[in-house]
């Protein structure tokens, strides 16, 4: 990089700040539709700011949904061209009396900004855009040619992206994918994500008598469904933690030895990651290490449970309804759809007599591995290398993104995973929050790989 590049990023710090904090005060939560206006402004919003960078050509595109942010910088068509996909939506802030600043107020604490969106994926997004304004402005220039895809319906499961991406697809065509929306292992390790789990989430609904009765009149000669429901909830895992859907684990690959030996050599601290969830000891299943369970194995989880009276004090009632949201996390090569027809079955089969069960799949998303072969990932390593002074690791992800598999369809290239959001980082919960250095180091980093993409390839 040359001298003025670093130059002109260690002389803009404190605007990239204050640029970052006016990003993040845009409440562009996409799953509230009171939140709609502001979620269009925010498109705006990158949008603008992309042309202030300099970068050539800049549309908001409007969907049935939510607007995306496409973005052209054409250097020369025949030089590589990377598409850089984020989105700039996020996730609700409840329960926001637990933040400590509010939270579309962008708040430095001991070096980190705290804000929704800071690190998922609003700080990430904007890490491109400055990288792409410092070689812009300075006059060092793009060695390569980049697209941007910037959407507003990620956290919602990215409804109308794939239909753009598909029709789109001659427009965005593009040698590799790099994506800005995951983490690093620990604090100062830089990290490449090479795996995603997948997702399959559904709702269970258990309808009892028509309506809420006296719980004296009826307790005992009626079925509660708040109780069938729990039932059926702890059938669904062993003591061992083994998740009983007949077939679940059909398809899971199993762990080879040079994974077990690769898991093992990375730098993670087991006590570190406990005291960050503040649960008094981990859990999970028998056999595995906690990153064995996070990376390589299935996950099941109930995210939510409705039913009954939840109000102060005591009310005797036996509930007519009760309701869960189950989440499973997959790996590779579960099947999303095929997992949410075992579990509808499944759940049918242990529903009790008395009450009604029916399942509703809300979303889902496949699991995703890499081909680490790429020179795109070398160059991301070496890009790592040179703004945090130390090798990256390479690691996969509990969470999900579940447009990767279609981009690598799609645009038949890898897709590299340069992640800078903080362990403990609290996204999707109270006080999330990135560090300013890592968001700096980002910026460098990305400004960093388009060199090295031109020297090694993808
Ligand atoms: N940035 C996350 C994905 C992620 C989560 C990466 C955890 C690494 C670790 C993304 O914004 C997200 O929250 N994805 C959802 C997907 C869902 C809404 C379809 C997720 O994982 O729950
Ligand atoms: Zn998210």
């Amino acid at each position: 990089m040359s001298h003025s590049l670093s130059e002109y990023l260690h002389e803009n710090r404190d605007r990239f700040e204050k640029e970052l904090g006016e990003f993040l005060a845009i409440p562009s939560v996409s799953t509230e539709s009171r939140h709609s206006k502001d979620v269009e402004h925010c498109a705006e919003w990158v949008g603008e700011h992309l042309r202030r960078a300099g970068v050539g050509t800049v549309e908001i595109v409007k969907t049935d949904g939510k607007p995306i942010v496409v973005a052209e910088h054409i250097v020369n068509p025949d030089l590589p061209t990377l598409l850089v996909y984020g989105h700039y939506d996020v996730q609700p802030v409840d329960p926001v009396e637990l933040w400590e600043s509010p939270p579309f107020e962008a708040t430095v604490r001991d070096g980190c900004v705290f804000a929704r969106g800071s690190n998922d994926d609003k700080g990430q997004v904007h890490m491109h855009i400055k990288a792409l304004e410092a070689r812009l402005k300075t006059g060092v220039g793009m060695p390569v040619n980049v697209k941007l895809v910037i959407e507003g319906e990620e956290e919602i499961g990215s409804v109308h992206l794939e239909a753009f991406l598909r029709e789109n697809a001659q427009r965005l065509a593009c040698d590799a994918v790099v994506i800005s929306d995951t983490g690093m292992l620990g604090p100062d390790i830089p990290s490449i994500g090479i795996g995603l789990r997948g997702l399959a989430y559904l709702e269970v609904f258990v309808d009892g008598p028509s309506g809420d009765l006296h719980s004296g009149s009826y307790g005992g000669a009626v079925v509660n469904p708040a109780l069938a429901l729990a039932e059926i909830l702890t059938a669904l895992k062993d003591e061992s933690g083994r998740v009983t859907i007949p077939g679940f684990y059909d398809r899971v690959r199993p762990i080879t030895d040079e994974e077990r030996e690769a898991l093992n050599a990375l730098p993670f601290d087991e006590d570190e990651f406990r005291a960050e969830t503040g649960a008094v000891s981990l859990g999970g299943e028998a056999g595995y290490s906690t990153l064995e369970r996070l990376w390589y194995r299935p996950a099941l989880d109930v995210n939510g449970m409705i039913s009954g009276f939840t109000g102060e004090g005591a009310k005797t009632v036996l509930p007519a309804h009760a309701r869960a949201k189950v989440s499973m996390r997959l790996v590779p090569d579960q099947d999303p759809n095929e997992i949410a027809e075992l579990f509808s079955r499944y759940i049918r089969d242990l529903a009790p007599d008395g009450v009604r069960v029916t399942v509703k799949a809300l979303h889902g998303g496949w699991p995703w591995a890499a081909n680490p072969e790429s020179p795109l990932f070398d160059a991301a390593a070496a890009a790592l290398k040179r703004a945090f002074g130390r090798e990256p690791v390479y690691v996969r992800e509990g969470g999900s993104i579940p447009i990767v598999p279609l981009f690598e369809e799609i645009f038949e290239g890898p897709v590299l995973l340069l992640g800078f959001a903080p362990p403990g980082g609290n996204a999707h919960a109270p006080n999330e929050w990135m560090s300013l250095s890592d968001y700096h180091r980002g910026i460098e980093t990305i400004a960093r790989l388009y060199d090295e993409v031109v020297h090694r390839g993808v």
